[in-house]
């Protein structure tokens, strides 16, 4: 009788809190028609995973138990799938890891995935500075090129831009030539002007709304919310007529009438595997325009404790799963 190979995993059988993870034995993946196999050297830690582990989710994408969390992911093609031309096994990769099915999730040893969705991985960084990059990075890239057309010249509001999309959004917004506010407490505002911001503006301390007004009276032309709620619908009032708020958060019932005064635009983006926008990120880490912080970089093992930092809310950089 055959038996079926396993492999080291974080998975839940259940939503709920972070004790619902378990790391044990599950079945190891084979690269489908048009996949390959990466053997996971590194997962990122991105807010969807305990998004996902608590349940948010479940009215917005299908989900299959027992879940192995996990979207982003750096490693090495230990196998090539059918159909699948253009890379080899021993190929160091990395990739945004989202499926149409919440199930095989990159918190394991193994993971198949699309060849479609992955790009080499940087040569200059570690596996875990790569883990760190796809989603968040590839969020940045959509929000403030596809969905917002950001371009030189132009004025933009990054909100939580100590924070992983934030971060990359602050640094992409520079290299493309945009003047850059971004949002952090002030513990954080060395380290975003560090990043390339031109301005830092404290949310924490009065009204973020003045702060940004009295130095830009007509308004910007971007804000890019990564907190929603309020300064969802606040950030309305920082726009210039005609300008455009893109979100990666809920839009919230308000914000539509406050953008109205506005004559504002509201661009919603669920960010999207991109092979293409990825082997871009990957030239820009190359010529030292975009840097990777890592917050922490913990075992595997360590999944749930990764989940409570993330879950805290305010993570410097990013966090990364070792995987050995
Ligand atoms: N739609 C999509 O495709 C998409 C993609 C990626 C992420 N997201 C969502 O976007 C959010 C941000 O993601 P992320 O990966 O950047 O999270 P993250 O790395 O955990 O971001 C945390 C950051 O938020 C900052 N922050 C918290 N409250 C703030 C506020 N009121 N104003 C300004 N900054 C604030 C914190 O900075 P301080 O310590 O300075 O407060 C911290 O640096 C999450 O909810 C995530 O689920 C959506």
């Amino acid at each position: 009788m055959k038996r079926t190979a396993t492999m080291k995993a974080i998975y839940h059988e259940d939503f709920g809190p972070v004790d619902v993870l378990k790391y044990g034995d599950v079945p190891r993946p084979s690269p489908g028609k048009g996949e390959v196999l990466i053997r996971v050297r590194a997962a990122g830690v991105n807010p969807v995973d305990w998004k996902i582990r608590e349940g948010l989710l479940k009215t917005r994408m299908p989900h299959q138990f027992p879940i192995i969390p996990g979207w982003d992911v750096a490693g090495v093609i230990a196998e090539v799938g059918a159909g699948v031309s253009g890379v080899r096994k021993g190929d160091a990769v990395y990739a945004y890891a989202r499926k149409p099915v919440i199930k095989d999730g990159c918190y394991a040893e193994f993971v198949s995935l699309p060849a479609r969705q992955i790009a080499p991985k940087p040569p200059s960084l570690s596996f875990e500075e790569a883990a760190a990059i796809p989603l968040a990075a590839l969020t940045a890239w959509q929000a403030l090129f596809d969905a917002a057309g950001l371009g030189p010249g132009q004025v933009v509001v990054v909100h939580a831009a100590a924070g992983g999309v934030g971060g990359f959004a602050v640094q992409l917004a520079k290299w493309r030539g945009a003047e850059v506010i971004g949002t952090a407490r002030p513990e954080n505002h060395e380290y975003v002007r560090d990043l390339g911001a031109d301005h830092v503006v404290d949310y924490t301390a009065g009204d973020w709304r003045d702060q940004i007004l009295s130095r830009f009276p007509r308004g910007v032309d971007v804000v890019l919310d990564a907190v929603g709620g309020e300064t969802q619908v606040c950030s309305a009032e920082v726009l210039r007529r005609g300008g455009t708020l893109v979100t990666i958060l809920a839009p919230q019932a308000e914000t539509d009438a406050a953008l109205r005064r506005r004559r504002a635009k509201l661009a919603y983006v669920f960010v999207a595997p991109n092979a293409t926008q990825l082997r871009k990120l990957t030239a820009l880490v190359e010529r030292g325009r975009l840097r990777v912080h890592l917050a922490a970089t913990l075992p595997l093992t360590d999944a749930a404790e990764a989940h409570r930092r993330s879950q805290g809310g305010h993570m410097r950089g990013k966090i990364v799963l070792q995987v050995r």
